[in-house]
């Protein structure tokens, strides 16, 4: 489709000038930009031999930061991508476009958030549930089936213990962590503050609109 298209461009008088492509955000394995570059490679071999040099390759954003996991450091997956660059076109590469976001901002940026209920739901219950004055709603939409795992810091110094943490709203949804193992504070108290680490990128962006009654997030920038 993408061949047919470029081809339609040079049929209409424009001048398309290369292929762009996302491997998906917070992409932890470098070796997905490989195989779509290797894709693109094939595509452009097809157009030059139709006369369409195309001068550029956009290879989007997907660079993780680190949130709960540690990862391979960024110069990792530059070395791999430009070694991929050149194995797929040779000599004469395109000239490389990057789209980074999250691994730009993320670690820029931290939610103050404040301890707003610690319950039990059962005398059995081993876990505490523990709500915060933000959830899915208010910020933290990525915690969605728990695929960003924000690192969370607490003040209090004492022993740790498992949690589910929520947000505030009513909404059944709006649970943040429950599969996903977190420990906090065994004396963690209602009005304690908590602050959500590496939150500068897809947060305050998210919260654009009030949900339930809360506000959107307030951001503020610090000069230290
Ligand atoms: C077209 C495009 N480029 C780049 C990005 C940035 O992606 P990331 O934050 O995963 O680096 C996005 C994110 O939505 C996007 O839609």
């Amino acid at each position: 489709m993408a061949y047919e298209l470029l081809i339609k461009c040079c049929d209409l008088g424009l001048k398309p000038l290369g292929v762009a492509f996302h491997v998906g955000s917070q992409q932890t394995d470098p070796l997905q930009w490989v195989e779509f570059m290797q894709q693109a490679a094939e595509l452009y071999g097809h157009l030059r031999r139709q006369g369409l040099e195309l001068e550029w390759i956009n290879i989007g954003g997907g660079f993780p930061p680190t949130y709960q996991t540690t990862l391979r450091p960024f110069s990792h997956y530059a070395q791999t991508i430009q070694q991929a660059l050149q194995q797929s076109f040779g000599v004469t590469p395109p000239q490389l476009m990057i789209e980074p976001g999250r691994v730009l901002v993320a670690d820029a940026g931290v939610i103050q958030t404040e301890v707003i209920l610690v319950a039990h739901k059962s005398r059995e219950d081993v876990r505490r549930w523990v709500y915060l004055d933000i959830g899915k709603f208010g910020g933290l939409a990525e915690t969605m089936d728990e695929c960003i795992t924000y690192r969370l810091r607490t003040f209090r110094q004492g022993p740790t213990g498992p949690v589910i943490l929520a947000g505030p709203t009513c909404d059944s949804a709006d649970v943040l962590y429950e599969k996903t193992s977190y420990e906090l504070p065994m004396d963690l108290a209602i009005g304690d503050r908590i602050e959500v680490l590496s939150a500068g990128a897809y947060t305050s962006s998210y919260a654009s609109v009030g949900f339930n009654g809360f506000p959107p997030l307030r951001t503020t920038v610090s000069s230290g």
